[in-house]
Order: C-alpha cells, then structure tokens, then sequence
C-alpha cells in the first residue's frame, strides 16, 4: 500500500527554523514598540463561543469562522479576529483596573478566507488597544504606534502611509453634504469600503442603484471620495456645521500626528470605512505606497463593543497588523534580516575516552549561559569540525587526551583559525571569552523571507 499522503492545509504555513527567525524578528519589533508606548502584553484563548462574534463583527468574518460543535454541545469557533476577546475578558475585570488600559498581543488567527496573495487561513495578528479613554490623543497614540512598528522594521514614508478616515465625518458627508437617506447610509458605508475593488462605473451605478442618488450626483460623489482631504472637505461643505463638526476630531488627529514627526506618513481618506461592524469614529489601514498589496493593518474606535458584551460602557481604540502583508512588504523591500545558525561552542573529541570529559564541559558552559553542540556519535575528527561550521560554532574546543592530561583544551577561533592551549578551569569560567550568541541565532546570510503566501 502506497504510504499516505499528509500535505499541509491550504492556507497554512509551516514555520522552519529560517522562517520561524524571520517570525520573531517581526514579532520582537512588534513587542519593543509596544512596550515603549507602555503597553502590557495578554494573550486569550484560540476558542471562543460562536456568539462572541455573530453580529458584533459583521457578516464577513461570520462567514470565514471555523466553528464547530463540541463535545458538550457548545458552538465554539477558532478567534477570528481579538478584539471581541479583548473585550470579554475586560468585561470580566476592567472595573477594578485603572484608566486607560493598554494593552497588546500577537494572537493566532483564523479565517477561512479565499486564498489569494496577502490572505492566508492563519495569520499572526499584532493587536494594541487603548480602553477607558476617548480622547482623540488616544487614536493618536494607536496609529502613531502602528507606524513606528513599521519603522522599526526599517520601513519608510516612501514605503507605507496610513489613510484615515472617521466613520462620524462621512456619515455627516454622505447625510449632509450628498443628501443620501438614512436607511441608504449602510449600503452607501458597504460601497464606499469596496471603492478600489470594483471598476468606477460599477461603483457609480450602485451609487445610484443601492444608496439612491441621482447618476449626475452619483458620478460626482465617485469623484469626490476619491480626492477628498480635509482643507477640500472645508472648502466644499465648510458651509455645513455638522460636518465642520465632524470634521473637528480627525482635524486635531492629523495635527497631533504632525507634532510627533509623523505628518509624512498619513493620508486623509474618506474611503477607509473598515469592514468590521464595531467601528465608531476615526478609522485607519495601513497600506504600501506602491499599491501593490492588501492592507497591512487595520483598526479605530469602537466605543460601544465593550457594553456589547456585556462589560463596562467603556470607550476603545486600537488595531490589528498581521504577519503575512507585512512580511511580503518586507521581503519586497529586501528588509528580511539573513539568517545564519550560531552557537557559542562546538565540542571536538580526539577519541571516544574524551567523551565523558566532554560531556561534562558541554554541561558546565551551558550552565553560565553558553550554547554548546558536540557529535552525538564518534565520528572523525574532520566530521566533526564540518559539523561545527555547520552549526555556526564561534569557537571550536577540541579535546584530546594529552590536552585531557593536562586538564587543557585547544581553543580554535572559527572566525580567525586561532588556535591557543587553555586550562578547562578557564574555559568553564569564561577567561578570554568575547561575546556569546546566548543560544540565539544570529541573524545572517538570508534575504529571501516572504512569509510564504500559497496560491
Ligand atoms: P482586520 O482588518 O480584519 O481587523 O485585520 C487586521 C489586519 O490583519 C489586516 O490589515 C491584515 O493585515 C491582517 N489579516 C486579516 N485577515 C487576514 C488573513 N486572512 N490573512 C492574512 N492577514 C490577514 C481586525 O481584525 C480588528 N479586530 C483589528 C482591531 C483591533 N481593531 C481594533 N482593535
């Protein structure tokens, strides 16, 4: 019988060593950032009842979950998304906690999605929110933490902008300024999100079809969201002051951005709507400058999901970036670190009498904090060395039974083939020792990472 053939999931990746390297790398970034913004890290469970996104999410992620019955008969679902976790769990214990809560994560998550470049089934998520503060500083602070992670990976405004956008100001534009009726207001949002998706005429027509303007008007709405910022949305319904007003907080949004150095790297757009139905103000996605990809991150203010659930009425702010648009920005731009393997010491034995020797030594080192390798079997002495290169040994000690005599080692710098005598006291204690990788491996050698997006 032919042996069975266990191919990956669709959708799925796996993670070797070099890919795994390049995971953390992004993940570290993701976590210096945050932590310098004073976030604190938490993390939930990868199951979730079904209720907890039914409705508060949207349509679209309902259809994407992973759900199931379990075997208590609950509807569970793989996390889609954190946000509605993020909630429960403040809902369980944020009235003893004191205001604002930050706090960050970097959840697996799961969609069953439509495979295409930049959509994967899994992806890592990085999530940072502000909770109990609904001060425009708050979405500040978010959008300005999500571009520094950015620039921490060695992005650039030449790379990436933000486009933001608040829900507030365009149901006050669409109301107000294009005169859409109330109940068109949501089909009018789902258009608008769709808006470079589909082919301009389509939009005009739907525009007319499905939010009820005139084809004249139709065709000039197409037009205006697609130039709009906030000196034009001034000039045009500057008349208006309900949109003055609703224009206001994303105004002080973009100024506060400025003062911190950031201006270069943020676009007012109005087509940004986000497709997840919690949002309630200001909006944001991240995306490449080239226009290649798919959003990068996404997020806002959501002020009400909070109660939803069940929790505090407490107002919130905050984002989502995953790994997989992210990485392909990354290795696009050739910011994908090399990978190399490293440890600090590779051990060489002459003959199997020195292996106990070995063994302890190997030991000793590990116990200060080195990394140590040696041949598991006996194996010739040029085997060995070959593996120590392999592995990417700084240094080379190699044991031989008159050195064993003596209670010595031979010590061979890799990098310079240096080669001098050292008692085994002064090894274990580290004399002469430079740096150490700590058992982690460098970062060297490779510059092809894309996340591994499948077809
Ligand atoms: P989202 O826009 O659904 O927002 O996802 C945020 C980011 O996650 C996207 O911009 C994209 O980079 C990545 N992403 C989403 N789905 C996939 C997928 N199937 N494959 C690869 N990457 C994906 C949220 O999930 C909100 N809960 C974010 C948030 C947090 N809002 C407030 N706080």
């Amino acid at each position: 019988m032919a042996a069975p053939n266990f191919s990956r999931l669709p959708g799925f990746r796996d993670f070797p060593p070099e890919d795994f390297a390049f995971r953390q790398h992004v993940f570290e970034a993701w976590r210096r950032v945050s932590r310098r913004y004073g976030f604190l890290e938490y993390d939930g469970p990868p199951l979730e009842p079904l209720d907890l996104y039914v409705e508060k999410s949207g349509e679209e992620i309902v259809g994407q979950l992973y759900n199931f019955v379990d075997k208590g008969d609950r509807e569970i679902t793989l996390r889609p998304e954190m946000t509605p976790s993020l909630a429960r769990i403040l809902g369980e214990r944020s009235r003893g906690m004191s205001k604002p809560i930050r706090w960050f994560t970097v959840p697996q998550l799961f969609r069953y999605e439509r495979q295409q470049r930049g959509r994967l089934r899994e992806h890592f998520q990085w999530n940072a929110d502000i909770v109990g503060e609904d001060s425009v500083a708050a979405d500040a602070e978010v959008v300005a933490l999500a571009i520094d992670a950015l620039r921490e990976l060695g992005l650039t405004h030449e790379d990436f902008r933000a486009r933001v956008s608040d829900r507030r100001l365009l149901t006050a534009v669409l109301r107000e300024g294009l005169g859409i009726a109330e109940d068109r207001l949501g089909a009018a949002f789902a258009l608008i999100d769709r808006f470079e998706k589909l082919p301009r005429e389509l939009v005009v027509e739907r525009m007319a079809s499905e939010a009820g303007l005139e084809a004249r008007a139709a065709d000039e709405a197409v037009e205006l969201f697609g130039s709009l910022d906030l000196d034009g949305i001034a000039a045009r319904f500057g008349g208006s002051e309900n949109i003055r007003g609703a224009a206001a907080p994303l105004s002080e949004y973009v100024g506060i951005l400025g003062e911190m150095g950031l201006g270069d790297y943020v676009q007012v757009d109005l087509t940004i709507v986000r497709g997840l139905a919690y949002y309630t103000g200001i909006v944001f996605e991240l995306f490449d400058t080239h226009g290649e990809l798919r959003a990068i991150c996404g997020g806002g203010r959501y002020d009400r999901l909070l109660e939803l659930v069940g929790g505090e009425p407490l107002p919130a702010v905050g984002f989502g970036m995953g790994d997989v648009v992210l990485g392909e920005l990354l290795a696009d731009r050739g910011l994908v670190p090399g990978y190399r393997r490293a440890v600090d010491y590779a051990l060489v034995t002459i003959g199997a009498e020195q292996r106990p020797l070995a063994y302890r030594l190997a030991h000793q080192l590990r116990e200060r904090g080195r990394s140590v390798v040696f041949a598991l079997r006996d194996q010739a002495v040029r085997k060995q060395f070959k593996a120590a290169e392999t592995e990417g040994a700084a240094r080379v000690l190699v044991i031989g039974p008159e050195e064993a005599t003596r209670g010595t080692v031979k010590v061979r710098e890799m990098t310079t083939g240096a080669e001098r005598e050292v008692s085994i006291a002064d090894v274990i204690a580290g004399v002469g020792e430079v740096a150490s990788t700590g058992g982690k491996n460098a970062d060297k050698e490779r510059d092809n990472g894309d996340a591994g997006a499948e077809a």
